[in-house]
């Protein structure tokens, strides 16, 4: 392979899951949209194919970076391409930094092998890096952040392995949220593992929890659609009682969307994988005065705009 020419630089949005998490991981739909936060990478030219691991990521997420980053640079024939790669989202905290990690640097190693990295081609490469990271992902995390807008997600099962669909979800109105991060946060691994573990010996039960969430992500991306941010909200909430029943909410997730919630969201729930601690997101129709309330209250938070059209001065 020949060495790449010239600088390459590439981006890696980060996520939230409006809706749909962990049921998505069974075949059930999932609402997600990116974040304007993420993993920039860059490449230069080098003699081999190499990650260069940030210093601030530990031994094991070194080694998993590694694995990583040496699958996906097979599957596009190691071209001769140094990566390097820097976050500006918190890591591990439920907002898709693995993904957003996985889709800046196959972007980077798409265009050092001279291929087009569409979003196609972008989020088939960073679904194998995805898999060192998590095990069995449904595809949603890094399906979001490679199309970059509000989607409705499924998982399907084809004849020749997993594969995801997705669409857009467009919407009249801005669709922005308050993320704030609560308590200190479970592996997605482990969360993920331990609800299979309780679906697995309660299938009915759980088969039925996974079906109402799903049917909440379609009505939600209806009222999307149709402009019902209420709408949405609501679903939202009904989502949060459907993720607790499911063993995925605790204390410190519930006491900050009860906080959202007074501060007159119009829906609030945990989003990503959830347990003990993590992100939790609050539908605004005016997220930066909560943002100012609470982040002169010490909580880490910003607002980002999910979908909708931008109207000047939402940060976003
Ligand atoms: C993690 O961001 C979302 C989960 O549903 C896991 C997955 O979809 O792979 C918890």
């Amino acid at each position: 392979m020949t060495p790449a020419t010239k600088p390459l630089v590439a981006f890696g949005a980060g996520k939230v899951i409006l809706l749909g998490e962990h049921s998505v991981v069974y075949g059930y739909p999932a609402l997600a949209g990116p974040l304007s936060f993420g993993v920039t990478a860059r490449g230069v030219p080098a003699r081999s194919c190499q990650l260069d691991v940030p210093v601030t990521a530990d031994a094991a997420q070194k080694r998993l970076m590694r694995k990583a980053f040496a699958r996906a640079a097979r599957m596009v024939g190691e071209p001769k391409v140094k990566v390097t790669l820097e976050a500006r989202l918190p890591l591990s905290a439920g907002l898709g930094s693995s993904a957003a990690l996985a889709v800046a640097t196959s972007r980077v190693l798409l265009q050092a092998a001279g291929q087009e990295p569409t979003a196609k081609a972008t989020a088939r490469l960073a679904w194998e890096m995805e898999q060192e990271f998590h095990g069995t992902p449904s595809g949603v995390d890094h399906t979001t952040s490679a199309e970059e807008k509000l989607i409705l997600y499924r998982r399907v099962q084809g004849p020749s392995g997993v594969t995801g669909r997705a669409r857009e979800v467009k919407s009249p109105r801005a669709v922005s949220v308050v993320v704030a991060l609560a308590g200190a946060r479970s592996p997605t691994k482990v969360t993920v593992g331990a609800l299979r573990e309780r679906q697995a010996r309660w299938p009915e039960r759980y088969r039925r929890l996974f079906a109402q969430v799903g049917r909440l992500v379609t009505e939600a991306s209806k009222a999307v659609e149709a402009g019902d941010l209420e709408g949405l909200g609501d679903a939202m909430n009904v989502n949060q009682g459907l993720l607790g029943a499911l063993g995925l909410s605790s204390p410190a997730l519930e006491d900050m969307v009860y906080r959202l919630r007074g501060l007159g969201a119009l829906g609030a729930k945990l989003t990503g994988a959830g347990g003990d601690g993590g992100a939790v997101i609050g539908l605004f129709l005016e997220p930066e005065p909560v943002v100012a309330k609470l982040t002169r209250d010490g909580v880490r938070c910003f607002a980002s705009q999910l979908a909708g059209p931008r109207a000047q001065g939402v940060h976003s």
